[in-house]
């Protein structure tokens, strides 16, 4: 105490974190991320060629897409601005930050303050548009399986890109994909996809294709994360080509 007492606690942390290897100051540090969180997706894999079981939710193809166009944004949770130290941004920092209680959807903070219902505590925080019940269904399911990374072939199944309908198959694709930027009050490019007509304005002169489909001269859409799987890609494609209809 002695030693203590001729410094602030703050002067020992600087003045130990220069001279010890942070492993010997836990408290001193910011502390790092965990890093023992195995990815259960590597050992539980199926087989390249298995087709996607409808019964089963699948955290990269269904769940991940809907965080990072609505959660992991810049000034939310992506790895940059980590609000509340939570980052939803991939697989791993989901499991090591979200409170995730694997089987217990309403006792994992992800999903509770998808419910929540007063406005301070709700994600993604008013104006933001809340998630679809479908979305909301989506990361319940999810969790209440075990909060796995199970991945299938999702090119495996058929891919139906005939007589594509607005409402039954392009509506979710962009509110899973897009709808978290390009809704709200400044929804990005100023392009607000909450209706048909939003959308439909943007297909004109290739540029909604252009964007998805990663072509030059076009900001990649999304973003963040990888491109939309080849399905979804062809679906908007052959409704854009029917002339986007309201259907
Ligand atoms: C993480 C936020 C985010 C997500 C998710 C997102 N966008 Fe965007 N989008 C933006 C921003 C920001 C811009 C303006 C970027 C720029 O011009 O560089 C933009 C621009 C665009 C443009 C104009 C591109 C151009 O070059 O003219 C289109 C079209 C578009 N987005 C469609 C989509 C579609 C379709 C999806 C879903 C598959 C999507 N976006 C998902 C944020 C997002």
């Amino acid at each position: 105490m002695n030693a203590v007492s001729r410094f602030s606690i703050a002067g020992w942390c600087i003045a130990l974190t220069i001279l010890l290897s942070s492993a010997l100051l836990p408290g001193c540090k910011h502390e790092p991320f965990a890093t023992d969180i195995t990815d259960p997706g590597d050992t539980t894999n199926v087989n390249p060629g298995t087709p996607c079981d409808p019964q089963v939710v699948y955290f990269e193809t269904q769940v991940l897409p809907i965080l990072q166009s609505n959660c992991a944004l810049s000034g939310c949770h992506d790895e940059a601005s980590h609000e509340e130290g939570i980052i939803l941004t991939s697989f791993t920092r989901v499991m090591q930050t979200a409170d995730i209680r694997p089987g217990n959807a309403s006792r994992s903070d992800l999903y509770e303050v998808l419910v929540e219902t007063r406005a301070d505590k709700k994600m993604p925080p008013p104006p933001r548009a809340g998630l679809t019940q479908a979305q909301i269904s989506l990361v319940a399911n999810w969790i209440n399986q075990g909060a796995k990374n199970l991945r299938c072939d999702a090119g495996a199944g058929p891919c139906t890109t005939t007589d594509r309908s607005w409402a039954q198959h392009i509506r979710p694709i962009i509110q899973t994909y897009c709808l978290g930027c390009h809704s709200g009050t400044t929804p990005g490019a100023g392009l607000n996809f909450s209706t048909h007509t939003g959308v439909a304005a943007a297909t004109t002169n290739g540029r909604l294709y252009g964007a998805i489909n990663h072509q030059q001269g076009y900001a990649a859409m999304p973003p963040t994360g990888t491109k939309m799987p080849e399905c979804q890609i062809m679906q908007i494609k052959s409704w854009i080509d029917a002339g986007a209809p309201n259907n």
